[in-house]
């Protein structure tokens, strides 16, 4: 996929920031990819990189067991940067001094470039930086010249221009970093000479070859959603091989409201492939009855799901490979981003295949972040509604609705939540928030309808943005908004008599209720 000699690695030190570093990398048009940080340095030689990136990390370099990379890196001859953690550990493996700061340094910080000859290049002359740090570098190694400090930290930026081995303390790849870009660009295409030729529209051409060459005249099945990476990953192999793809759509009954229609008439009408849906709903609810645990709820869902499937592929005659819509965030948080294949893959991510029987897998997202597989949706022509779909758990309108599962309990998940979307997006605020939706939270509660007492249902309201669903804070949504939904869902439902608002971050809540 990539071009040879155009690609950054970055080494994982398990810091928080790490795929923003390699989203940050590709928004410059660059390949990018997650390596462990232990990888050795004739390894990492042979992947050709244009330059390594050493990403933060939450250890101290002074502490046992603190990770170290392999110290040929800094001798390939390949340009180095360091951030934060990634910074420390250069200074400490090059002979300089790390300590522990007087005072943590935590949030915007002001940075005073002294020399803006190099990664500081087109900087201001007080550059606001994020800063996140207890220990420092007190001590560039020799060689290294000091180009930028803070009124906390003598040594915010180094650089060793002859070793071309760079440092800085904070983190260019946050946005509250004002000049992030510019540093990163700096490192990015003075230092590691890259020319910057990474666009969908190559990713797009290279991909569909490859899978053409990988499949031949054999069938490809995938396993359709309706989530984007499944869409987008049917709409490219079907550019690739056509009628060959052939998806299953496993409709179990727990989909929001008209979502398995629209599915249906995208992938039928709109975007034809060689499509089958399968009407599981009532094996799912009779296996889901009487069952309250949120894992024991899952484990019956993904189990009932690789029945079906495994059913309908037996008749669907010899299928050669199977399709997946791994991207690339799973590929990094499940541990397998060392030796990821481009497209083919005989690891996977999820379970599925290797439960299916299949070991012949192709993931042409496996190397893509979110926002590339939707801009690779637009580009293959899928509608907007679709590119653009807030994510959905696999086990569905399962874990919102809490303790047992029932179609009617599944039913007023579904109205309440189609009010909520409604509503939101008439308010224009879809772009601001990266998930919502309504949970029946199986408490019970008082109410009067008309002149008659009630005891209905308690519906809650979920709205957060998040940038990658490990943390996530809750929105603000506006009074306005918050009552016409309220005042919606009370007067169109029956059943329901109370709405309640979830004001909690993640942590220590996670985003869906189970
Ligand atoms: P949590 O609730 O763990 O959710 O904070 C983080 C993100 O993951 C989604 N989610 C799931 N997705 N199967 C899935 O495919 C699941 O069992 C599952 N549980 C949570 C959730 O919607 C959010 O985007």
């Amino acid at each position: 996929m990539e071009k040879k000699n155009e690609k950054i690695l970055i080494l994982d030190f398990g810091g928080q920031y790490t795929q923003l570093i390699a989203r940050r990398v590709r928004e410059q048009h660059i390949y990018s990819e997650v390596i462990p940080f232990n990888m050795q340095s004739g390894k990492i030689k042979a992947m050709q990189p244009s330059g390594i990136i050493l990403s933060g990390g939450p250890a101290s370099v002074e502490q046992d067991g603190a990770p170290f990379c392999d110290p040929g890196i800094f001798t390939l001859g390949i340009p180095v940067l360091g951030i934060c953690y990634g910074m420390q550990l250069t200074a400490k493996m090059l002979g300089g001094k790390v300590k522990k700061a007087k005072d943590r340094e935590y949030g915007r910080t002001e940075v005073l470039p002294e020399d803006k000859s190099g990664l500081l290049k087109d900087t201001k002359d007080v550059t606001v930086c994020w800063m996140s740090h207890t220990w420092q570098v007190t001590e560039a190694p020799t060689g290294f010249k000091v180009t930028g400090s803070s009124a906390n930290c003598p040594v915010a930026v180094m650089e060793d221009r002859d070793r071309k081995i760079y440092g800085v303390q904070f983190h260019p790849e946050v946005t509250h970093t004002e000049e992030g870009k510019t540093i990163l660009r700096n490192f990015l295409y003075e230092v590691c000479d890259c020319a910057g030729d990474w666009t969908m529209d190559t990713y797009l051409e290279t991909v569909v070859t490859a899978i053409r060459k990988t499949v031949g005249e054999e069938k490809v099945l995938l396993a359709l959603s309706g989530g984007v990476d499944s869409a987008v990953t049917a709409a490219l192999i079907q550019r690739a091989i056509g009628d060959n793809l052939v998806c299953v759509f496993v409709d179990h009954g727990l989909l929001r409201k008209n979502e398995s229609e629209q599915v249906c008439s995208i992938f039928q009408d709109l975007f034809p492939v060689h499509f089958v849906r399968v009407d599981a709903a009532s094996r799912f609810f009779a296996d889901l009855k009487g069952v309250c645990d949120p894992e024991e709820k899952r484990h019956i869902i993904g189990k009932d799901f690789i029945e079906v499937f495994r059913e309908k592929a037996a008749e669907l005659g010899k299928i050669g490979y199977f399709a997946q819509g791994t991207i690339y965030p799973d590929v990094i948080e499940s541990g397998q981003a060392v030796n990821a294949s481009v497209i083919k893959s005989h690891h996977n991510v999820g379970g599925l295949p290797a439960e299916l029987g299949f070991t012949e897998l192709i993931e042409p997202l496996r190397l893509l972040f979110k926002d590339e597989v939707r801009s690779l949706g637009e580009k293959l022509g899928l509608p907007p509604e679709l590119v653009c779909k807030q994510p959905f758990p696999g086990p569905g309108m399962a874990v919102r609705v809490v303790g047992e599962v029932t179609p009617e309990k599944v039913r007023i998940v579904q109205e309440s939540d189609a009010i909520f979307r409604e509503e939101i997006e008439k308010a224009g605020l879809t772009g601001m928030i990266s998930q919502y939706f309504t949970v029946l939270t199986g408490a019970r509660s008082v109410g009067v309808m008309g002149d008659e007492r009630i005891y209905g249902n308690v519906i809650a309201l979920r709205a957060v943005t998040t940038d990658d669903f490990m943390t996530a804070d809750w929105v603000q949504l506006p009074y306005d908004v918050l009552c016409r939904v309220s005042q919606r869902i009370v007067n169109e439902m029956n059943d329901v008599c109370r709405i309640v608002l979830d004001i909690t971050s993640k942590p220590p809540a996670s985003i869906e209720w189970e």
